[in-house]
């Protein structure tokens, strides 16, 4: 059979950068550590003013298709995923088409395109349906392109508002891949919850703290199901777990739950009684109460032990660096995690062809979703060519007041003149622009030279 997978990726980051330690923490009255250490994150991403959900994600759509030499013939489908959508029946898709359209011969026309919603899991929702299309013969020999672009804001004074980030990743999906082959390996853990969702509105409603509860019950699930196709599922078995990464403090409590479920009853489960004793068994246990108590004292000790902090070091650091400095990308933001932790193999020179992922997927309201990929020789020659880091190191450092004006020029709610009064704080160049409204209240754009 032929592989079918993710054969390029690009990232674009919003333009500006809100430092929580050194910015938003001190205008909270907060403690910085509340940030860096608690939830881990450094810094988020903002979109300057002529930036949003369509330019960030037809730039990383452009780079992408240029650095591949690709025409729009090559090209049989462009699938958005988003959650901060501005249209209830235009997709973002057709937007970022006619971006592409302004800086290529020929046009989309021929292309498939959509826009898929499911909060934070869609953009990995879009890859399933590329790979499916690619997989039933409708392709046509052209690849597919997935976008998973968002502005994730939340209202002022939300506690959600230090998880806020802007930014795009555009995916190449074709055959014989260049980075990962994806499989038919997959956990779903669904359920009818109401931990976040935006009805009709622009910004979320977050009950923050049973969100939390809500991702790690459903992943859980996801694993569990994930099992009954792929067997047992040891830790060894996978180099690296890209989790969803709302911010890193989230995934190191979805780690520990992850590597103590998967090694119940394992070899490992033995080797680490030595050191913190065997797993807590519900039966043995008078109420609920008592056995989460023992539950949370074995968790803490096992993320103590030499052996766990070994393969978290492998399997999940490496995937939050790009995270830290960001933020929450929504869509995107598991797409980022495994960017990230390739992008941290590729420099520290490990051979990953052959290496399996365990890609770990999360959306509000609630779903996980567990999947294999493997690692295709000659992945580390497409992910040298990001420049994240550059784009992370240029972004333009906001004052309070500046992220103040920045947040209401993105809040839908404002009155028109604030976008219309509204300074840039950096050039555009290179890349594609918001160019005011039309009449019939559509967005315009242009590429700027
Ligand atoms: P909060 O309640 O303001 O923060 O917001 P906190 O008081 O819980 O503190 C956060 C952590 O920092 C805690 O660590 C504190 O102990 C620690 P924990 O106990 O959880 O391990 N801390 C410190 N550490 C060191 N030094 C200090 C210090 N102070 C405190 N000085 C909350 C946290 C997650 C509720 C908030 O950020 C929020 O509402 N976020 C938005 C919702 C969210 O991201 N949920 C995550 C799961 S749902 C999800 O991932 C889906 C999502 O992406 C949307 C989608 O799918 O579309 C959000």
């Amino acid at each position: 059979m032929t592989a079918v997978g993710i054969d390029a990726i690009e990232i674009w980051t919003g333009k500006l950068k809100l430092d929580l330690a050194e910015t938003f923490a001190p205008a909270q009255g907060d403690d910085p550590g509340k940030y860096t250490k608690g939830l881990g994150l450094h810094a988020s991403s903002f979109p300057d003013v002529y930036e949003d959900i369509v330019t960030m994600g037809a730039n990383a759509a452009y780079r992408l298709m240029d650095r591949k030499g690709l025409e729009p013939d090559d090209i049989g489908r462009i699938d958005v995923a988003t959650e901060s959508s501005f249209d209830n029946s235009k997709p973002v898709s057709t937007y970022i088409a006619g971006c592409l359209e302004q800086v290529f011969d020929d046009d989309f026309h021929h292309a498939n395109k959509g826009e898929r919603k499911f909060a934070c899991i869609s953009g990995t929702q879009s890859v399933d349906d590329a790979y499916n299309w690619i997989r039933a013969g409708r392709n046509r020999d052209r690849a597919a392109i997935v976008i998973a672009t968002d502005t994730a804001l939340y209202a002022r004074d939300d506690p959600g508002e230090a998880t806020q980030g802007a930014g795009a990743v555009a995916m190449l999906i074709d055959e014989e891949p260049a980075i990962v082959e994806l499989s038919t390996e997959q956990g779903y853990g669904s359920a009818d919850e109401t931990d976040f969702l935006k009805p009709n509105q622009q910004f979320p409603s977050v009950d923050g703290k049973r969100s939390v509860k809500v991702y790690l019950a459903r992943m859980r699930e996801a694993l569990d199901d994930f099992a009954t196709v792929s067997g047992s599922i040891h830790p060894d078995d996978y180099h690296m777990i890209p989790f969803h990464t709302p911010f890193p403090g989230m995934v190191r409590k979805a780690a520990a739950l992850g590597y103590r479920h998967i090694v119940r009853g394992t070899d490992v489960e033995d080797v680490l009684a030595e050191e913190i004793g065997h797993q807590p068994v519900r039966e043995t246990f008078d109420s609920e109460e008592a056995f989460n108590d023992a539950i949370r004292e074995y968790t803490d000790a096992l993320t103590e032990t030499e052996r766990y902090r070994d393969w978290y070091n492998q399997a999940i650091e490496p995937t939050l660096e790009i995270s830290r400095h960001v933020g929450n990308w929504y869509t995107g933001s598991v797409h980022l995690a495994r960017a990230s932790g390739l992008k941290v193999a590729m420099e520290q020179d490990i051979d990953l062809a052959g290496e399996k992922l365990l890609v770990a997927s999360y959306g509000s309201g609630a779903q996980a979703e567990v999947h294999a990929e493997t690692i295709v020789p000659g992945w580390e020659d497409e992910i040298a060519a990001l420049d994240i880091d550059d784009q992370i190191q240029r972004r333009y450092d906001l004052s309070f007041e500046e992220y103040e004006e920045i947040h209401d020029v993105h809040n839908h709610a404002m009155d028109a003149h604030v976008e219309e009064d509204a300074e840039e704080l950096t050039p555009p160049e290179a890349e594609f622009a918001f160019d005011g409204w039309g009449r019939m209240g559509e967005r315009k754009y242009r590429y700027v030279e």
